[in-house]
């Protein structure tokens, strides 16, 4: 049951990260950033930059005078390599290990990448800020914030998005906003500088990643199929029998339209630490 489905989602999610990285040449492991919420076109391309729009948005977040960063949950080191090219020094968390080999592959000699959950992790290292891109919701909410207190002398940047109140029973894993704060609130330790509700500029992201899916995955792989059925039978045995599921599955929206912004809402957040 739950041990599958956490390893499914993670080759999907490295999958993805591949993709990004042989397509578009970045390697980003996060959705979209669309600027006024409407996608000019449904294509990978217009995905690709929004990803880079995203991460635009991230660093133009990161406080004045910050220079290390920890970045945890850092995905194949795509926003890493690009805040070093503006002057951050970084180190890197992850428990990916394929992401991680691909982190090293395009980082500078010396960047540390720490193969590690962040529950796991147990040093005393400390940075200016930690930063977290869409891996907050993959955290035990507790135990983060305690790392947090523990890794950042001045703060920290979430960018991630949270379970909607009336969707909160779907997913125990994912945090209500509500419960962030108070949790936040419960620790002590921070105050929220800032708090910006970017779900609307998010959501192309499946608007795209549906109109893939459906309009040209699936007929793809159905005439494929089909093809490889009638002239290959054997081979289409096989295929069938150990990827028939998966590429029903590719082929499949995982999320409605609608879906993502009904149950969650994307925030960006700056935290600082109270004297
Ligand atoms: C959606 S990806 C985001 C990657 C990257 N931050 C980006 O923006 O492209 C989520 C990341 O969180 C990592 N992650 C999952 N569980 C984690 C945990 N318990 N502790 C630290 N990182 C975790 C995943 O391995 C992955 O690198």
């Amino acid at each position: 049951g739950d041990m599958v489905m956490k390893k499914q989602s993670t080759l999907d999610l490295e999958f993805m990260a591949l993709l990004s990285e042989v397509m578009f040449g970045h390697g980003f492991a996060h959705y979209g950033y669309f600027e006024g919420g409407k996608a000019p076109d449904l294509t990978g391309q217009s995905l690709s930059n929004a990803q880079q729009a995203y991460f635009d948005k991230l660093a133009d977040a990161i406080p004045d005078g910050v220079k290390t960063i920890f970045e945890i949950g850092s995905g194949t080191g795509a926003n890493a390599l690009a805040l070093i090219g503006r002057g951050y020094d970084m180190t890197l968390l992850s428990p990916s290990v394929q992401m991680n080999q691909m982190a090293r592959e395009k980082l500078p000699a010396g960047t540390e990448v720490i193969d590690a959950t962040l529950e796991e992790f147990e040093r005393d290292d400390m940075f200016d800020i930690c930063l977290y891109a869409e891996s907050f919701h993959y955290i035990d909410m507790t135990s983060a914030l305690a790392k947090t207190e523990r890794h950042a002398r001045e703060g920290f940047v979430l960018f991630d998005y949270f379970r909607r109140e009336a969707h909160r029973e779907t997913d125990r894993t994912h945090s209500t906003h509500a419960e962030f704060l108070a949790a936040l609130e419960a620790q002590g330790a921070f105050e929220v500088v800032s708090d910006e509700d970017v779900t609307a500029e998010i959501a192309p992201t499946f608007e795209i990643m549906n109109y893939v899916q459906t309009e040209k995955l699936a007929p793809f792989l159905e005439r494929f199929r089909g093809e490889l059925a009638r002239e290959k039978p054997w081979r289409s045995w096989v295929l069938e029998k150990f990827a028939g599921k998966k590429l029903n599955r590719l082929a499949t929206p995982s999320k409605r339209p609608g879906f993502f912004e009904e149950q969650n809402e994307y925030h960006l957040m700056v935290m600082k630490r109270r004297n």
